[in-house]
C-alpha cells in the first residue's frame, strides 16, 4: 500500500493500541502506527498481516504517509509521556491536523492540552476508551469530549470500531472539553466502587460462610444470569475459577492481597470533594485498596486486635439470596453517586454532557457494563432532568424491594467483623440522601461555637452568631 493513504495514525503500539488499529483495519480503515520499540512494531506488521496496516518507527515518515487533515490517537500512559509525544509529533503535523488522546488522562491535563494545540490551529480530542484489550480489538466503549466539528472527524471510524448494544454504537461526544476524560474517570470510580463491593461479597462467603471459591464462583455465575448480569460480576466467576498451571492450585489463593492502583479512582474522589459532592462508595473503595497496601502492619495488628470471632447472623441459601439482593442495590447506589457527580461536574466545567448518552455509551463494551444501565438509560429518557437516579420511580422501586438485604448483610458482616466498607457506604449514602433531616444543625451549632462561622435558621432568613457559653 502506497504510504500515503493511512486514513488514521496511532501512536504507541503497546496491546491497547495494536488492538485498537487491527479493529480499525478489520472495519476496512488503513491505519499507521507509530512506536519506538521496534519489537511493538514487528508485532503489529505479524499481527496485521494482510490488513492495510503499517508501523513506523519514526515520526515524521509516520506523519507524511496519513493523508490530511491526520487524525493521530495516541495510546500512551496518562502523564508526561502523552506531553512527550505531542512535543515529538508537533513539528511535523500542520493546521487543520488532530490529535486524539485515547488515555486515562487527567482531565486537568486534557484543558491544558486543548488550549496548547488549538492555540496551534490544531484540533484535540481527549477520549475515554475502555474495555481492555479485547475490548479494544472486538468493540470498546469510547468516551471522547471535544468540539461537535472535531469529533464529528473521527465519528464514523469510532462508531464502525465500537462495541454496539440494540444496534447502537457505545461512543458518543460526551460534552466539550474535557468531558470525554472526565466521563471516562467517573467511570473508573464506580468501576472501583462495584470491584470493592463484589470482593466484600466473596470476602463474607469465604471467611462468613467458609465457602470454597469453586462454590462462590458457581454462584457468582448463577447472578450474572439474571438481575446482576454484568462484565464485573463475569470475570469474578472466571479469575475464581482459574487453576494455577505450575501448582495446580487456584490461582487467587496464590494472589497478593494488596491491590494497586493506577490514580482514576483517586481523581474522582478529589474531583468530587472539590465540587462538594458525595460518592462515599468511592472513596471508601479507594481506601480499602489503600488499607489493603498496609499488608505489614496488617499482619502485625490481627495479632493484637483479635477480632470478635462472632459468627454471621445468616446461612445456607438465605444468605446467599441476601448477599444477591444486597450486591444489587449497592450497585445501583454506586452508578447513583457516579452520575449524579457528572451532572453537577458538567454544570460546573460547562460540559454540556447528556447522561442518557453516557448511560448508552456504558451499555456495552466497557468494564462497568452490566443489564442495569439499559434501566438507568430509560431513567434518564423519561426525566433528562432527574437529580439522581435513585427517585426515578423504576430504581426507587428495585432499591426499596432490595435494602433490606443490603442492610442485614451489612450488619451481619459487621457482626462478624468482615469489612464492608463500600457496601456499608452505599447503605449510608441511601439512609442520608432520604434523609429530610440530617445532624447538621449541631454541626452548625458546633461550628459556631469554637470559630463563630455563623448558621443558618429555618424560622428566619440570614446569617446568625450566637455567645454559646455564658460567662
Ligand atoms: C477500562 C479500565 C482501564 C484500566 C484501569 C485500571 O475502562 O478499560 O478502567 O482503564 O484497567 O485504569 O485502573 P487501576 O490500575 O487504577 O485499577
Amino acid at each position: 500500500m502506497a504510504d500515503t493513504l493511512y486514513d488514521f495514525g496511532m501512536v504507541g503500539l503497546g496491546t491497547m493500541g495494536r488492538a485498537l488499529l487491527l479493529n480499525m483495519a478489520d472495519h476496512g480503515f488503513a491505519v499507521a502506527g507509530l512506536d519506538t520499540d521496534t519489537g511493538k512494531v514487528d508485532a503489529l506488521h505479524s499481527e496485521g498481516a494482510g490488513k492495510p496496516v503499517k508501523g513506523f518507527g519514526d515520526a515524521a515518515a509516520f506523519v507524511q504517509a496519513i493523508r490530511k487533515p491526520r487524525a493521530i490517537m495516541m495510546l500512551v500512559p496518562a502523564g508526561a509521556p502523552v506531553d512527550s509525544v505531542i512535543h515529538s509529533l508537533s513539528p511535523f503535523l500542520e493546521e487543520r491536523d488532530f490529535l486524539i488522546d485515547g488515555g486515562n488522562s487527567y482531565f486537568k491535563d486534557t484543558d491544558r492540552r486543548a488550549l496548547e494545540l488549538t492555540a496551534k490551529g490544531l484540533g484535540f480530542i481527549g477520549m475515554g476508551v475502555s474495555g481492555g484489550e479485547s475490548g479494544a480489538r472486538h468493540g470498546p466503549s469510547m468516551m471522547p469530549g471535544g468540539t461537535e466539528a472535531n469529533y464529528a472527524r473521527i465519528k464514523p471510524i469510532v462508531e464502525s470500531v465500537a462495541a454496539h448494544f440494540d444496534g447502537e454504537p457505545c461512543v458518543a461526544l460526551m460534552g466539550s472539553g474535557s468531558a470525554g476524560h472526565y466521563v471516562k474517570t467517573v467511570h473508573n470510580g464506580i468501576e472501583y466502587a462495584v470491584m470493592q463491593m463484589i470482593s466484600e461479597v466473596y470476602d463474607v462467603m469465604k471467611r462468613g460462610l467458609g465457602l470454597s471459591n469453586a462454590a462462590i464462583a458457581d454462584t457468582f455465575d448463577a447472578w450474572n444470569h439474571a438481575e446482576l448480569q454484568s462484565f464485573l460480576v463475569e470475570i469474578t466467576t472466571v479469575v475464581l475459577r482459574y487453576k494455577d498451571e505450575a501448582t495446580g492450585k487456584e490461582l487467587v489463593e496464590l494472589i497478593s492481597d494488596k491491590a494497586k492502583q493506577k490514580g482514576t479512582g483517586k481523581w474522582t474522589s478529589q474531583d468530587a470533594m472539590d465540587l462538594g459532592m458525595p460518592i462515599p462508595t468511592v472513596d471508601v473503595a479507594v481506601a480499602a485498596r489503600e488499607m489493603s497496601g498496609l499488608k505489614a502492619e496488617r499482619v502485625e495488628a490481627a495479632k493484637v486486635l483479635k477480632p470478635s470471632g462472632e459468627a454471621l447472623p445468616y446461612s445456607g441459601d438465605e444468605a446467599i439470596e441476601c448477599l444477591r439482593h444486597a450486591l444489587y442495590a449497592a450497585v445501583l447506589i454506586a452508578y447513583a453517586q457516579g452520575l449524579a457527580l457528572l451532572k453537577e461536574a458538567s454544570r460546573e466545567y460547562g460540559y454540556g454532557t447528556n447522561l442518557e448518552t453516557v448511560a448508552k455509551v456504558w451499555r456495552a463494551g466497557c468494564i462497568i457494563r452490566s443489564r442495569s444501565l439499559e434501566t438507568i438509560r430509560a431513567a434518564y429518557a423519561a426525566n433528562p432532568d432527574l437529580a439522581n437516579i435513585l427517585v426515578d420511580p423504576t430504581i426507587s422501586k428495585i432499591v426499596l424491594e432490595h435494602e433490606c438485604a443490603l442492610r442485614k448483610a451489612v450488619m451481619g458482616a459487621i457482626q462478624a467483623s468482615i469489612p464492608v466498607p463500600s457496601l456499608s457506604a452505599s447503605i449510608a449514602y441511601l439512609d442520608g440522601y432520604r434523609s429530610e433531616i440530617l445532624p447538621a444543625n449541631l454541626i452548625q451549632g458546633q461550628r459556631d461555637l469554637f470559630g463563630a462561622h455563623t448558621y443558618e435558621r429555618t424560622d428566619k432568613e440570614g446569617a446568625f452568631h450566637t455567645q454559646w457559653e455564658q460567662a
